[in-house]
């Protein structure tokens, strides 16, 4: 495969978590990178100074053709971050996680296509899938499709946008299913606006800045009765993005473009309470807690089989959860020394 990264990229929602830790990555590959991002939930103050920034909607086609404009030439890649990600707030607000993610991908899909662009790569979900009845089964790229939230259903209609963006035959495509994105790179904080993710409410809640947590629901059928999930370093995580971009271009510039879809995680079955059990040790510190019934949407278990991630871009994911913790918990200023 040729290795040419991309030189000209496109990010929407550059300003989010994975956003702003992936601009990092780009630019140090030399590359030229314009942000798009609404500034709703994103950080600006986060993205580097020589990044031009777009701020606004992804549904807005004024504001995703006045960043394209802003290449000299049609970007080698649009890497399409830009969506809403929780799966609780889904629940609540189906129609906005329609509006915002599917119609946002399919404004986004149709004019990288008017404009020229060769690759495109979505930020999709693990909440695609239909969870498996045996909670030790890793999910691989064939394994069958049935989200159990809105959000996971807004995921999977980005996924065949992109299918069908390919099968026109003049742009190669990739959704990349992120697993549960965690750590922190590049002295950026793993922080979201509002926080509801597990590792930095746990750090956050045991050095007093936060609430004890609630943990949502004890009565799974896994191991010690909390859910699983597969943790993967968000350093990994936007070293797929690069790659997969690169593949893209690849197919694109060889005549094939494919739709491709490719699980980010590292494979490794993760419960709430050995998360929990991570966050007191690298902090020396209990995390204060209390049990809560099940959150809306939450299934039992999501593992990737991360075969495909290696075959396909090359990349082994540290399955390291001190090092996701140790970094989320540095990035957040709550080591000592
Ligand atoms: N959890 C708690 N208490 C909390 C927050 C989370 O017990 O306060 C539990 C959840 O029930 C879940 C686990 O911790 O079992 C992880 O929850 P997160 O909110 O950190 O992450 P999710 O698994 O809900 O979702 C993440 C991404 C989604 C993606 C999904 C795929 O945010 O975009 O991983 O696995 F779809």
């Amino acid at each position: 495969m040729r290795t040419t990264s991309p030189s000209n990229v496109l990010v929407t929602g550059a300003a989010g978590y994975i956003g702003t830790t992936l601009l990092r990555r780009l630019l140090a590959d030399g590359a030229r990178v314009i942000a798009l991002d609404s500034l709703e939930r994103g950080h600006a103050d986060q993205l580097p100074r020589e990044v031009p920034l777009v701020v606004g909607d992804v549904r807005d086609p004024d504001a995703v053709r006045q960043a394209l404009r802003l290449f000299d030439r049609p970007p080698d890649a649009c890497i399409h971050l830009a969506g809403l990600i929780q799966v609780g707030e889904s629940t609540l607000f189906p129609e906005l996680y329609r509006d915002v993610n599917v119609v946002g991908t399919q404004v986004v899909a149709d004019l990288c296509l008017e404009a020229g662009v060769p690759a495109l790569v979505l930020a999709s979900s693990a909440a695609v899938l239909r969870p498996l009845a045996g909670v030790a089964d890793r999910l691989d790229e064939d394994a069958p499709v049935g989200p159990e939230s809105p959000y996971g259903a807004s995921k999977l209609n980005g996924e065949y946008t992109l299918r069908a963006a390919a099968d026109l035959g003049r742009m190669a495509t990739v959704a990349l299913r992120l697993f549960n994105v965690c750590g922190a790179a590049y002295g950026l904080a793993e922080r979201h606006d509002p926080e509801t993710h597990l590792i930095p409410l746990s750090l956050r809640a045991a050095a007093g800045e936060l609430p004890p947590l609630h943990v949502f629901g004890e009565d799974f059928d896994t191991p010690d009765g909390t859910c699983l999930r597969d943790y993967v370093h968000v350093r990994d995580v936007v070293e797929a993005f690069v790659r997969a971009a690169r593949l893209a271009m690849h197919q694109a510039a060889s005549g094939g473009c494919e739709f491709n879809v490719v699980h980010v995680g590292t494979g490794q079955p993760r419960s709430v309470r050995e998360v929990i059990t991570a966050c007191e040790q690298i902090l020396g510190k209990p995390v204060p807690r209390v049990m809560h019934g099940r959150r809306p949407g939450d299934v039992a278990a999501l593992v990737a089989n991360p075969s495909k991630l290696a075959s396909l871009l090359g990349i082994h994911p540290d399955p390291d959860l001190a090092r996701m913790v140790r970094d989320a918990a540095a990035s957040l200023g709550l080591l000592d020394g």
